[in-house]
């Protein structure tokens, strides 16, 4: 890129925004996560802390329903969880999917990243397909009633469904940490995962650039990896709303009826948010905490 394009753009990117550090900023207006997290610096606990803590929370209070236990059952009507942390020092990942009879699914995310060489654990998968797997090595194929599911187009993710809490906490000393957690799409197939725990597509942290996270239809958004690309664009020196937007930008080139939302912020404390319009969705509500701002911020954009 040249030179006077970035210079540009780092110029539009300090107007944009106050930048102050620490920073905590989530997705949809979940308040107590912030708050937590938020709270958790102020202990002087790490960045990770700090995610873990704030995405906990929302486990915990089953923020929406969409995040936690008991929310959006699968075609059984059992709850799965999936979740992401990711530590911007060292890029490690650890995430969980189809997670089942645990609360904080945040946490063993963590425990996976810090106990394991693995990144992603997944748990029981197989049902619904004919043969039975219990008897049968297949080759499978999906039951009848998945097929008859799949073919109404039934809703799994939409406006209402607020979906996931995805949060980037920047340190003062600009360790940048990320997570994710939900409980999915309402009515999946038994053993679908979708982009939370997935680094790059559910959130993405970089100490060098900074952090992004994604909400919205996972099935879709997975395949363009937003919260990977907006954490580049920013590394390029562009601003983070701007970032959030050209990752949904290459999503909607595709699918441009997609439910979906990014937020992003970098090390010098800017952040920024962007969402697909679609019919009933035009404004994404996130949260902010900063020492600027005192107590979460409860902020809004419009969609694009
Ligand atoms: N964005 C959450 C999911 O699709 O599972």
């Amino acid at each position: 890129m040249h030179y006077l394009h970035v210079f540009a753009l780092s110029l539009s990117a300090s107007l944009f925004a106050e930048a102050s550090l620490p920073l905590v900023i989530n997705t949809w207006p979940f308040q107590d996560a912030t708050a937590a997290a938020w709270s958790a610096l102020q202990r002087g606990e790490s960045v990770l802390d700090a995610v873990e803590t704030g995405c906990a929370t929302c486990e915990r209070e089953q923020c929406d329903g969409s995040v936690g236990y008991g929310g959006s059952p699968d075609e059984t009507g059992e709850t799965t969880l999936d979740a992401m942390i990711m530590n911007g020092d060292s890029m490690e990942v650890g995430a969980v999917a189809d997670l089942r009879r645990v609360k904080n699914a945040i946490s063993v995310a963590r425990a996976v990243m810090e106990h394991t060489t693995h990144t992603l654990l997944v748990g029981e998968m197989g049902k619904n397909v004919s043969p039975d797997p219990r008897t049968s090595c297949g080759p499978y194929k999906p039951s009848v009633e998945v097929k008859r599911m799949d073919e109404q187009n039934h809703t799994r993710l939409d406006v209402h469904s607020h979906d996931t809490i995805g949060m980037v906490v920047i340190g003062r000393n600009r360790s940048v940490a990320a997570g994710t957690s939900t409980n999915g799409a309402r009515h999946k197939v038994p053993g679908r995962v979708g982009d939370s725990p997935i680094a790059g597509a559910g959130s993405y942290a970089d100490s060098t650039v900074g952090g992004a996270a994604a909400t919205g239809d996972g099935d879709v958004m997975m395949r363009f990896l937003p919260s990977f690309l907006a954490v580049e664009l920013m590394r390029r020196g562009i601003d983070p709303a701007s970032a959030c937007k050209a990752a949904l930008t290459r999503i909607k080139t595709y699918y441009p009826g997609f439910f979906g939302a990014v937020i992003c912020a970098n090390i010098q404390g800017e952040y920024g948010a962007a969402c697909n319009r679609v019919p009933g969705f035009s404004q994404f509500s996130y949260m902010v905490s900063t020492p600027l701002t005192n107590n979460p911020l409860l902020k809004k954009v419009d969609c694009f």
